[in-house]
């Protein structure tokens, strides 16, 4: 058992100030199991006490967990002069130490990572361990099996190296535009854009809907967000060596 003071536990987990997180329970934003929590210098036992701030679990390991739906327009990083960041669609008070883990361009929608868990970012955006990324994508013109092989022989996109070999799984071939799943198991800069232009095709709408066993929920709209479930946060934990 490891008892403390409600207000400690929230402040260690991230969610505010010691005066902050008072006034988190004060507003009846923090439920202590399944109870709306009145009393901020309350004891609880830190391990097994199931903790919610706005409905959703937070944990005093200090780690946040988001996924939030990106919408266009808005940028992939903590801090921004002119433009708004996806922190910044963020309640203030669990801002602090977040980042978005890995990026998407300004003008990509769809799912983006969320947390101050620097050791697991890092894992999950290390090349060498080819976690796969799939966008949907629609493009201009006509794709078909020349491109479905184009995209798995790993296409000259500029750089040093070739692209390492995707997946494209075309959804609809019609006429003027086409839509289809990319997966890929590297992150280079403007990737997808860059594999479709170097098969004569642009790129009109992305969308990231997975990274790894993490899933862009249906219901998730743009600019909305929630705290990763425990199995979602298990599953994503247990990163394999994909190939
Ligand atoms: N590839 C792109 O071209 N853009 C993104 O935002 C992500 C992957």
């Amino acid at each position: 058992m490891s008892i403390i003071r409600l207000d400690k536990y929230l402040a260690d987990a991230g969610a505010g100030t010691r005066s902050q997180v008072k006034s988190l329970v004060k507003a009846g934003r923090i439920n202590v199991n399944g109870v709306q929590a009145k009393d901020y210098g309350m004891k609880i036992d830190a391990e097994t006490a199931k903790v919610l701030f706005d409905g959703k679990p937070i944990s005093r390991q200090g780690f946040i967990y988001i996924m939030m739906n990106k919408p266009a327009g808005v940028i992939s990083s903590t801090e921004e002069r002119n433009d708004q960041t996806v922190v910044d669609l963020l309640p203030e008070e669990i801002r602090r130490g977040l980042f978005p883990v890995g990026r998407l361009d300004r003008d990509t929608e769809g799912l983006l990572l969320i947390s101050n868990d620097g050791k697991l970012a890092h894992r999950l955006l290390s090349p060498k361990k080819h976690v796969p990324k799939r966008y949907y994508a629609v493009v201009d013109g006509m794709l078909d099996e020349d491109s479905v092989e184009a995209f798995a022989s790993g296409l000259d996109i500029g750089d040093d190296k070739p692209a390492k070999p995707a997946i494209l799984c075309i959804m609809d071939r019609g006429g003027s535009r086409s839509s289809a799943m990319v997966t890929l198991t590297e992150g280079r800069y403007h990737e997808v854009k860059r594999l479709f232009n170097a098969i004569g095709r642009n790129v009109i709408y992305l969308k990231r809907v997975s990274m790894g066993s993490l899933e862009l929920p249906d219901d998730l709209m743009p600019g909305q967000w929630r705290a990763l479930n425990m199995e979602e946060l298990d599953m994503l934990k247990e990163i394999p060596q994909y190939l």
